[in-house]
């Protein structure tokens, strides 16, 4: 797909269908007649007869046009003029694909002047339809090996036309941007969503090898070997019950940048999570395959870092395991050493999450980052708690906290804070060793970031996303469908695109 930038030159070659956004109750037509008086009288017949009043997401189209550059011309409702927001506009852009798809139109034109408000300009709305148009036009199905049943094809381009001259080469750089974020939430879709007998951890390793060497990104994998002599226990014990073996990704980008900081973003890599001995219940398992999002996201995020060349030296870590019940699985109530030299009896198998997260989490303490985010399918409590639609924050850096919170509202990959209070540790506390892998069932999506917080380097600003609702979705959404969201790269690509002394403070 391509999305474009054009003014409203009548050279333009024909496009299957031409979209105009429409705010409801708009009493001026003027514009729209200027552009296609043929379909203006016809729009303020359907308005008149109220056939059509611009809700959002309402449609009024008609083949006779006036306006010689589309076969087709169609007028989209936006809803009230005052409660055009960045997230409605985001809609409307999924309403926009959606339209051309149902119409099998391949070549789109979109008038975005109409668009616009005082809230929304155009610099902001040309990257939500950069943005909005990839998300919304992705599709997985290298699968299908039978394409009569295929869904509705989306749009082969979509060209926005604007007289917003003096905005145009603002607009082009937003687009440019907004261009590669996509290219990067879309990577990290393709891979999450590749099952678990595609994509296992050797077999993610090879991907972010060759991501690297792409993207000019340095690369290290620690495969079973080198794990074992590190006493990196914590991800070798989960991945007993696996016949695969695993692996620590190391991914850096700018170390040439070290000067103005360092930061780590560390990602669970669980490529498919059975439960291991403490075995899932079967029903819903396979969305299991999505228990690698956070590894996924950090790879996708670090690719994303080196196109949009950012300032910075960024580190990724993802260790990657198979949480399987073969080989030679834990048994609950096994006592691992862990890579800090904590001792940890693992009561419950499936809470394996944090047990690759914790050896990863001590492992960054030799970047001396700055800060440390981690993101994580963690826990099934998240899920409930936030359904789909936001995760669940938790950290030692209040100030930290507060950016990404504010980055979520701004790009739309929202997170809530809950507390770190210290009572909740008590809980994780275990008779037999330092501490237990899982809490007395209550609060886990906290309880789960306290054991996180035992292996946090002295003094780094902290940051855990818990990740387990919203990195796949069980319903087409207008900007997704069914499947991996690519959840985390465009939060992490916000966050560290604004980085500096002020992203942080002192954590205790
Ligand atoms: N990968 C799961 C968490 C999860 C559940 C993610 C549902 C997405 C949807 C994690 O490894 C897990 O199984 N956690 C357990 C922890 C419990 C045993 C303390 C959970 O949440 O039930
Ligand atoms: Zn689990
Ligand atoms: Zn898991």
């Amino acid at each position: 797909m391509k999305v474009s930038l054009t003014n409203l030159t009548k050279s333009a070659p024909k496009a299957d269908l031409f979209v105009i956004g429409y705010f409801k109750g708009e009493k001026d037509l003027t514009a729209l007649r200027k552009i296609d008086p043929v379909f203006a009288k016809a729009a303020e017949a359907a308005i008149a007869k109220k056939i059509f009043s611009g809700k959002a997401g309402e449609v009024f189209s008609s083949f006779q046009t006036g306006y010689r550059q589309a076969s087709e011309t169609a007028l989209l409702g936006l809803g009230g003029k005052k409660d055009l927001k960045v997230a409605s506009l985001r809609k409307a852009v999924g309403s926009v694909v959606a339209l051309a798809s149902g119409k099998k139109a391949a070549k789109v034109r979109v008038f975005l002047d109409s668009f616009l408000t005082d809230t929304v300009s155009a610099e902001q709305a040309a990257g939500i339809f950069t943005e909005i148009s990839f998300l919304a036009s992705y599709r997985f199905d290298k699968y299908k090996t039978q394409k009569k049943n295929e869904p509705a094809k989306t749009p082969a381009s979509i060209e926005l036309v604007t007289e917003q001259k003096e905005a145009v080469k603002e607009m082009r750089s937003v687009m440019v941007r907004s261009g590669k974020i996509s290219a990067a939430v879309l990577l990290a879709r393709d891979l999450n969503n590749e099952p678990g007998n595609i994509m296992n951890p050797p077999r993610l390793a090879q991907e972010a090898k060759k991501i690297a060497a792409e993207k000019k990104l340095s690369c290290q994998v620690f495969g079973l070997a080198e794990l074992k002599k590190m006493g990196m226990n914590g991800i070798l014990a989960v991945n007993q019950g696996s016949p695969t073996p695993p692996v620590l990704i190391a991914l850096e980008y700018g170390i040439e940048h070290k000067d103005k900081g360092t930061v780590c973003l560390i990602g669970k890599g669980v490529t498919f999570d059975t439960g291991g001995i403490s075995i899932k219940p079967s029903k819903s398992m396979e969305e299991m395959k999505y228990d690698k999002s956070g590894a996924i996201a950090v790879i996708a995020t670090m690719a994303l870092a080196a196109e949009l060349k950012l300032p910075l030296h960024i580190v990724g870590l993802a260790p990657c395991v198979e949480n399987n019940v073969a080989n030679d699985p834990q048994r609950p109530g096994d006592i691992i050493k862990m890579f800090n030299g904590k001792t940890v009896e693992v009561m419950n198998t499936d809470a394996e999450g944090r047990l690759i997260l914790a050896d990863a989490l001590s492992y960054a303490a030799k970047y001396e980052p700055q800060a440390i985010l981690d993101a994580a399918t963690l826990t099934g409590m998240c899920h409930h708690t936030f359904g789909d639609k936001t995760s669940g924050i938790l950290g030692n850096d209040q100030k930290l906290i507060d950016g990404i919170v504010k980055a979520g509202e701004k790009t739309g990959e929202r997170c809530w804070q809950l507390p770190l209070w210290e009572e909740y540790g008590e809980c994780i506390k275990s008779h037999h060793s330092d501490l237990k892998n899982v809490g007395d069932g209550y609060a886990g999506t906290i309880t789960a970031t306290m054991f996180l917080k035992e292996f946090v380097p002295a003094k780094t600003p902290w940051v855990h996303l818990d990740i387990a609702g919203v990195a796949n979705i069980t319903q087409n959404r207008f900007d997704c469908p069914k499947g991996a969201t690519g959840y985390g790269v465009r939060l992490f690509a916000e966050i560290l695109s604004n980085w500096g002394p002020e992203s942080f403070s002192k954590a205790e």
